[in-house]
């Protein structure tokens, strides 16, 4: 029942409004006279489109959790590596090692399941993701305050926990609204105008949006990716070897002045309600070239021609940071349309 409640607030939210509260049939030609229930789908329809809807709903679920369950496994092992290893926090790295083990589970088992599963295998995925990630939002919280405060020690920069946080709370929005639930506020993603419901809508579901839900998501994902690419940047410009590798500092010293840019265009095209494409295709442009940046480094650190053949942060981060560019460049090609 919950999975239908849900269904029905998806097409109320995604499609044209139907007087009948109960129903699910985005293409029902029943007007005032419609009688369909949870129970018994739209007269006037198959409910097969019912099931469909449900399917595809799940689907575009699973393809975030493709992308994002092992980029949460990785932030798992970041914390366990960037921890002070004391015996005092030794909870906190075994901790750390068993959400890395546990997601690392899960993204193998997401892997080995097809978008063609039946609805309720891929709901229970999702159900079980949402739960994990959950639990890994509290660590990190819990960790960030640590950090902050000085009763945690570590290598690991306490904004970068907050960073990987807001990755995991804007994540889990995503899985909930597939559900039709809008769980998780701007202030929580760390954009502009924090007391705002985030629309948080998995990417292959554009297609249901009004040009207006568009707009929002296009301006709340650029607001959130540049703040996060300009981190990364921000990150790397800190972690390059001092003047043997000034050439890469530089550099993404460059691409953090180039995110700012980006950040602060998204809030003037949300206030001035133009610029839109602008604002994509900029986005693009600059996230393109980031993503190669990312891949020169982590080739010249992979085949050690950097200068001192190493740095001083994991050559695994700057995959990470890559793949998470080229998940942003399919966000804004899909606005691109
Ligand atoms: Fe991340
Ligand atoms: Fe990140």
């Amino acid at each position: 029942m919950d999975n239908y409640d849900g269904f029905s607030q998806n097409l109320q939210s995604y499609s044209k409004p139907c007087p009948n509260p109960y129903c699910y049939n985005p293409h029902c030609k029943c007007g005032a006279k419609c009688k369909c229930t949870p129970e018994r789908p739209c007269g006037c329809s198959d409910t097969s489109s019912s099931a469909g809807l449900l399917h595809e709903s799940v689907v575009a679920a699973v393809e975030e959790m493709r992308v994002w369950v092992i980029l949460m496994a990785e932030h798992a092992k970041f914390i366990r590596l960037g921890l002070d290893p004391n015996p005092d926090q030794e909870h906190f790295f075994r901790m750390a090692d068993q959400f890395a083990i546990q997601l690392e589970q899960l993204h193998y088992c997401i892997q080995q399941t097809p978008n063609t599963a039946p609805t309720q295998i891929l709901i229970n995925l999702r159900e079980q993701t949402i739960q994990m990630v959950n639990q890994l939002i509290i660590f990190k919280k819990t960790l960030f305050k640590l950090l902050e405060e000085c009763k945690g020690l570590g290598i690991l920069p306490s904004m970068l926990v907050d960073h990987i946080r807001r990755e995991a709370d804007r994540f889990v929005g995503t899985l909930e609204r597939s559900k039709s639930k809008q769980t998780k506020t701007r202030n929580q993603l760390g954009i502009p105008n924090g007391q705002i419901l985030a629309e948080t809508v998995p990417r292959n579901l554009y297609h249901r949006l009004s040009g207006k839900q568009l707009f929002k998501v296009g301006i709340e994902e650029t607001a959130f990716f540049s703040r996060v690419h300009g981190e990364h940047a921000h990150h790397l410009s800190m972690s390059f070897r001092p003047e043997v590798q000034e050439n890469y500092r530089q550099q993404a010293l460059f691409f953090e002045k180039e995110f700012a840019n980006h950040r602060s265009q998204s809030k003037e095209v949300e206030k001035t309600g133009t610029g839109f494409e602008k604002l994509v295709r900029e986005g693009i442009k600059i996230s393109c070239d980031f993503n190669m940046y990312l891949q020169r480094v982590l080739n010249d650190i992979t085949t050690c021609t950097i200068p001192t053949k190493q740095t001083n942060f994991p050559p695994l981060l700057a995959d990470h940071m890559s793949r998470e560019t080229v998940y942003y460049i399919d966000i804004l090609e899909r606005l691109h349309r």
